[in-house]
């Protein structure tokens, strides 16, 4: 049990100019910066990258939650960085990732079944409001994390 323990889902639009190779190279240094960071942190939690979209849940101390975000909302390589969730939590979704990735829209889309649609999301966030949507969307990166074989430490 981890009294303080907070979870925030967020959404944005992917900044990163260039092409693919150079793309995928900016995102592997986010994820080394985020894996090395988060992990002093106490922050677990997931990137989701979908074509012009990244979709992010970290988890943890209030504080440091609150804190990183704040970092991470001003990076340049996104915008309109919207918070879908944020709230107390009872369990970490991600406990044994400092940062576990996913960066196949495919396998986004296969999850529609489940009751997000997180295409719907990349197409129109703003349709995403309430509790409920906003612990979907964590649910629904869980699942998906826990399935893809791409998650790592
Ligand atoms: C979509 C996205 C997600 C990010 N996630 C994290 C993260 O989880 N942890 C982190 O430390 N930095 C993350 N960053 C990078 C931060 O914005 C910032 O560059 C970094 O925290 C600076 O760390 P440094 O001072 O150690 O270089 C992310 C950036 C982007 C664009």
């Amino acid at each position: 049990m981890e009294p303080d323990l907070h979870t925030l889902a967020y959404f944005s639009r992917n900044a990163i100019d260039g092409p693919d190779g150079l793309k995928q190279a900016e995102i592997e240094k986010i994820l080394a910066t985020a894996r090395a960071n988060n992990s002093k942190l106490n922050v677990t939690g997931a990137l989701l990258v979908s074509g012009g979209c990244f979709a992010q849940v970290l988890e943890g101390p209030l504080e440091a939650v609150e804190t990183l975000f704040e970092q991470i909302e001003c990076d340049p390589r996104h915008r309109n960085v919207t918070i879908l969730h944020f709230k107390p939590a009872a369990t970490r979704n991600f406990g044994d990732w400092a940062m576990a990735y996913a960066g196949d829209r495919a396998e986004a889309r296969a999850e529609t079944g489940s009751g997000v649609d997180l295409e719907g999301l990349f197409a129109h966030p703003g349709l995403i409001e309430g509790e409920q949507a906003g612990r979907d969307i964590v649910r629904v990166m869980s699942d998906l994390i826990h399935r893809t074989e791409r998650a790592q430490i």
